[in-house]
């Protein structure tokens, strides 16, 4: 069976900095630690003046096949994934693929574009639409490239304000990938449900605290649905656990449900059992609440255990590091969770050639997806060609008056100019709308 799964991944963050414990948090009045401790965030990416989903997402996929040494004609197909369109008919690959057109030789006149719309599991679903049609033996060679793009913007003075963000991630999928290759088992956990949605609003509507149990509940059943066709996950099956991360608080709490189902009926809860006994089943409580109760005081003492902490340490910390300075880049989130991973271990020395990674992805609204991924032994060589860190050290920070206005800017019932913060080089920018109210770009050298 040909192995199918990630060739190369490029991150774009939008090239503005909020500072969130020491520019966002005093203006709220908040504690600073509400951000660093509570909600594991250090700052939040916005886009400048002349970027937006479409530059962000174009200038990743440049930067993608310049690293490649890739053309028009090595694209059978280009999907964008993102909850930021502007256009309910004309999707944003045609954008991108036209900003494209503006520096390569030739054209994608032959590859399918397409969107995909589910919030932010849209990314990985786009992944997967990729994956069935080299699958399928349709690609003729070729393969796709998939941005997700988002300006993850709420409305001001919406608690959702404390997470936003703003970057894309273009992947390109291949057969014989040289990082990753998936696997064909999958797990989902959906259900209609209404914790956060946009109806044509741009800033969302949003059940915060409810958002954050329907998270866990789908996650929880992608999981047990994953494990239906791949058989009982265990902690030490995999290397690294990239979630979606609308914040690394919410995956501290995705983190402990994971590793309490995992070690459920294994030696590692029988070797825990002496310290804080065996975890409670259903069917010793007379109601739910009760059993309930005690699940809650069984994970109060597993997440203070040695070994819980040594395996979040291990396995999900490390996919936090870019989120924690990014915020919730909605559909990229995962791939940058993944990306932050590897970019761990090359730093430390890790071989991971051959070792495995499972990931959770999540869009409200809702719907989970969890499916593992074997890494490839080019998997060093893309790591390394990232300038990511470059990219973050080298944002604008923004006074939080300038946040105001860059908010403006990017609202789409607002028309306001403002002054670039920073002096585009070899990249995409927005120049403004043409006579039917499209959006326009130019690359500038
Ligand atoms: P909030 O009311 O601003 O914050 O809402 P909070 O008071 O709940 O505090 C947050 C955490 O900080 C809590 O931790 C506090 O205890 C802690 P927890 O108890 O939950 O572990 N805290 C402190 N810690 C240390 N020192 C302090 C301190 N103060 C407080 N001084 C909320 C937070 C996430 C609800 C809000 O930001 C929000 O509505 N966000 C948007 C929705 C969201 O991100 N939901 C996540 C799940 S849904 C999802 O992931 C999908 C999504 O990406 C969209 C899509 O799919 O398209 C959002």
């Amino acid at each position: 069976m040909t192995a199918v799964g990630i060739d190369a991944i490029e991150i774009w963050t939008g090239k503005l900095k909020l500072d969130l414990p020491n520019t966002f948090a005093p203006e709220k009045g908040e504690d600073p630690e509400k951000y660093t401790k509570g909600l594991g965030l250090n700052a939040s990416s916005f886009p400048d003046a002349h970027e937006d989903i479409v530059t962000m997402g174009a200038n990743a996929a440049h930067r993608l096949m310049d690293r490649k040494g890739l053309t028009p004609d090595d694209i059978g197909r280009i999907d964008v994934a993102t909850e930021s369109a502007f256009d309910n008919s004309k999707p944003v690959s045609t954008y991108i693929a036209g900003c494209l057109e503006q520096v390569y030789d030739g054209d994608f006149h032959h590859a399918n574009k397409g969107e995909r719309k589910f919030a932010c599991v849209a990314g990985t679903q786009a992944i997967d639409d990729a994956y069935n049609w080299i699958k399928a033996g349709r690609n003729r060679g070729r393969s796709a490239l998939v941005v997700a793009t988002d300006t993850a913007l709420y409305a001001r003075g919406d608690p959702g304000e404390a997470t936003q963000g703003a970057g894309a991630v273009a992947m390109l999928i291949s057969e014989d990938p040289s990082v990753l290759e998936l696997s064909t088992e999958q797990g989902y956990g959906s259900a209609d449900e209404t914790d956060f949605l946009k109806p044509n609003q741009q800033f969302p509507s949003v059940d915060g605290k409810r958002s954050m149990q329907v998270y866990l509940a789908r996650m929880r059943e992608a999981v047990e649905d994953f494990e239906s066709v791949s058989g009982d996950t265990h902690p030490d099956d995999f290397e690294y656990i990239p979630f979606h991360t609308p914040f690394p608080g919410m995956v501290r709490k995705a983190g402990l449900l994971g590793y309490r189902h995992m070690i459920r009926d294994t030696t590692v809860e029988e070797e825990l059992a002496d310290e804080i006994g065996f975890q409670p089943r259903e069917d010793e409580f007379e109601d739910r609440e009760a059993y309930e109760e005690a699940i809650r005081d069984y994970m109060d003492k597993l997440k203070e255990t040695d070994q819980y902490r040594e395996w979040y340490g291990n396995t999900i910390d490390p996919t936090l590091s870019i989120s924690r300075e990014v915020g919730n880049w909605y559909t990229g989130s995962v791939h940058i969770a993944r990306a932050s991973a590897l970019r761990h271990a090359l730093n430390e020395g890790i071989d991971l050639t051959g070792k495995r990674l499972l990931v959770g992805s999540y869009g409200s609204g809702a719907q989970a997806e969890v499916h593992a991924e074997t890494v490839q032994d080019g998997w060093k060589d893309e790591i390394e060609a990232s300038n990511i860190d470059a990219q973050i050290e080298d944002r604008y920070d923004l006074s939080f008056e300038e946040y105001e206005k860059v908010h403006d800017r990017h609202n789409h019932d607002k028309t306001i100019e403002i002054e670039d913060f920073t002096v585009p080089d070899g990249e995409f920018v927005f120049t403004g709308r043409g006579r039917m109210n499209e959006r326009m770009y130019d690359f500038v050298e």
